[in-house]
């Protein structure tokens, strides 16, 4: 056999043993033996480029260029379908269907309703050609690159009848086991947690770079078969087909012929579904034949051939023992609800938020009371009302605590905000670890430091700010427990090399209240130094583009505080950039003069001028004042602006002007 046949012979083994494992669950090979195939089809591919397919299995991995969604118009329209909750809203669906279609017998598919993402897949030729999102129904995202990394997804059908174009819809989701390791891994990284497996889901197929995607363990259940002439009697028969030609369909289907075989249904998996792998929020049933369902058609938002039965929240009574008052990292107060132990939705409920203060009294839940918890889609169940039947005379409303719990500090509220806040950001334990993870996260100084390694360090008061992590040697390390020579070493290596992390994100780093990535960046560029930054008044933040009273004040405040400076002066002496100076900077054609751009230009986008003023040593303000020096202006400036540079006799220049100024000829067009 040559590498040519030998390549396709392994393609077809590969695709084999993948829907073994993947569709049917029933892998034939180890994963050993199954590696050592995509070895060898990897070797012999790359030693043929010629040979090139991407529906090959090994063209699973992704990649890491970004991939920006280009959205495409669906085929058929994807709609939703109408919710229903109960069995009478059933028996309605049921009247309709057989108003609509008399004399006609009728049978419907029970399926289950798998709560994740809905996607739209196309086959052409028994390849996988295009992946995308239901996006508002008439157009989604192409995500293909995306989801060809999901392993159940075949690239390549196996060899069937099916047609030589077919669109085949289901739902992308994240198994519970899933679920769990990345947040996980979110949570070891100090990156914040993903609610449930559907926004887990959602979120995961919304990057852009495929790679990533291919390391998330996203599955897919296929459940529909949109077409005109769909070349099927019957929806049950085109899903079976489309299992045959190696899609993965769910097995929990079932045919029923009257409502009490739906109610059946609908009763079984109701008790049942804690203990499916994956979640699911009701079931749908649809009507079977495709020629019925032509003839019932669709509403402008959903089928009439099809409706869902919504499973209502799990609810459950138990008793509220008492209430704890958690700090999180901001500083924000959240009452936890503390109750006696009862089985919920499969797992045991201890714990329920209540959210903040309005929350309390709305539901006027006190100690001792008989409170109904639910578990929605939060990881966390919620308290949603009270047994007030149930309720001791003698019972008092809660009363909300004044102080910090945690460092004792009058707790404040500020206006418009639901949450109490502990204002002692410089003092307050939950505060400072908040901080100091903040500070080694991977958009920050992307330390290599685990939280409960940082809780270690800051229990042993090796870290009482961020600045402490350059004060670390190893000597003091080793001392810990968990701590050998090598895991010493590579901390102290990652700490080192967070000294090159540039001044924006160091500025993000620093965890000043507001300032995120954007806000960071817009003020490094502006400032180009702490220095500068320390010096600037509320007045001077505002000029920034995009900075308004509330970031401005935050940073006014931050630097003010001088724990604060000693911090900042304790970075400096450790060498961590303080300044883009000597970075960008190509001349000093504008230093001291600044500008306010105006308008729409020909030659250049308001990006690059802003960008050409900060290189060549400008400064960029958002409106016209007397600190203004110049005004550029293109097409379409507002009157206002042309008239207080008027007013206060700032010349107001060209974009030719401008590009004089900075000794760059403007470009030519094209
Ligand atoms: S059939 C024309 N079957 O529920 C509608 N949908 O609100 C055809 N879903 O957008 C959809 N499980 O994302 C169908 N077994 C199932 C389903 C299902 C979940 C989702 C789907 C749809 C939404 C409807």
């Amino acid at each position: 056999m040559n590498a040519k046949e030998r390549i396709l012979q392994l393609r077809e083994l590969l695709d084999h043993h993948n829907h073994l494992y993947y569709v049917l669950a029933q892998p034939e090979i180890s994963d050993f033996e199954y590696d050592r195939l995509m070895q060898e089809l990897r070797d012999l591919e790359e030693q043929h480029p010629e040979m090139a397919d991407p529906g090959s299995p090994s063209q699973r991995v992704g990649s890491d260029t970004d991939s920006s969604f280009v959205q495409v118009k669906h085929m058929y329209p994807m709609l939703s379908l109408d919710n229903t909750y109960t069995r009478e809203e059933i028996e309605d669906f049921d009247a309709r269907v057989r108003k609509a279609l008399p004399a006609k017998k009728i049978e419907y598919v029970c399926e289950l309703k798998y709560d994740g993402v809905s996607i739209s897949l196309i086959y052409e030729n028994g390849k996988l050609v295009k992946a995308v999102t239901r996006g508002d129904g008439e157009k989604g995202d192409d995500v293909t690159a995306n989801v060809r990394t999901i392993r159940s997804i075949p690239l390549t059908l196996k060899t069937g009848n099916y047609p030589a174009v077919f669109e085949i819809r289901g739902e992308i989701y994240l198994p519970h086991k899933g679920f769990e390791k990345m947040n996980e891994e979110r949570a070891e990284a100090g990156e914040p947690l993903f609610a449930n497996p559907r926004n887990a889901a959602s979120g995961t197929l919304k990057i852009r770079n495929s790679s990533l995607v291919a390391k998330r363990p996203l599955d897919c259940f296929l459940y529909y078969l949109p077409a005109e002439y769909p070349g099927f009697a019957t929806h049950f028969d085109s899903i079976t087909a489309a299992r045959d030609w190696g899609l993965k369909v769910p097995p929990y289907i079932r045919k029923c012929h009257s409502l009490p075989e739906i109610f059946d249904f609908i009763a079984y998996w109701d008790n049942n579904r804690d203990a499916l792998p994956f979640d699911i929020d009701g079931i749908v049933v649809k009507v079977n034949a495709y020629r019925q369902q032509q003839l019932l058609g669709f509403t402008a938002k959903s089928p009439r051939w099809a409706i869902a039965y919504k499973f209502k929240a799990r609810e459950a009574v138990t008793k509220l023992l008492s209430i704890d008052y958690q700090v999180g990292r901001t500083g924000a107060i959240t009452p936890v609800a503390n109750l006696e132990p009862v089985l919920l939705a499969g797992t045991t409920v201890k714990r329920a938020s209540l959210h903040n203060a309005d929350q309390i009294a709305l539901l006027d839940v006190r100690l001792g009371d008989d409170v109904i918890i639910e578990k929605g889609g939060e990881i966390i169940p919620k308290i949603t009302g009270v047994k007030t039947e149930n309720r001791l005379p003698d019972s008092r409303p809660v009363e909300f605590i004044t102080v910090c719990p945690e460092c004792g500090t009058s707790l404040i509220r500020i206006a418009g905000e639901a949450k109490h806040y502990c204002p002692n950001e410089i003092g307050c334990p939950p505060q400072i670890k908040g901080k100091l993870l903040h500070f080694v996260g991977r958009k920050a100084m992307d330390i290599g430091c685990a939280e409960a390694t940082v809780e270690q360090f800051y229990n042993h008061g090796l870290l009482k700010d961020p600045s402490d992590f350059y004060s670390l040697s190893k000597e003091k390390l080793i001392k810990l427990e968990r701590f050998a020579d090598k895991s010493a070493d590579n901390l102290l290596k990652s700490i080192e090399d967070s000294k090159q992390v540039p001044f924006e994100r160091v500025l993000y780093s620093i965890g000043i209240r507001y300032v995120g990535e954007t806000v960071a960046k817009k003020l490094a560029s502006h400032f180009r130094s702490v220095d500068e930054l320390m010096a600037a008044t509320t007045d001077d933040l505002i000029q920034v583009g995009e900075i308004g009273d509330v970031i401005a004040s935050s940073v006014v405040d931050f630097f003010s505080n001088s724990v604060n400076r000693a911090f900042i002066e304790k970075l400096k002496t450790a060498g961590v950039q303080m300044s883009s100076e000597g970075k960008k900077r190509t001349s000093d054609k504008l230093a001291g003069k600044s500008f306010v751009i105006s308008g729409v230009f020909k030659q250049h986008s308001r990006d690059e001028i802003q960008k050409l003023i900060e290189e060549n040593g400008g400064r960029n303000l958002s409106s016209v004042s007397s600190n203004t020096d110049y005004v550029v202006a293109g097409d379409g400036m507002g009157p206002a602006k042309r008239e207080k540079a008027a007013k206060l006799e700032i010349p107001v220049i060209t974009e030719e002007e401008f590009m004089g100024m900075v000794g760059e000829g403007i470009k030519k067009p094209g």
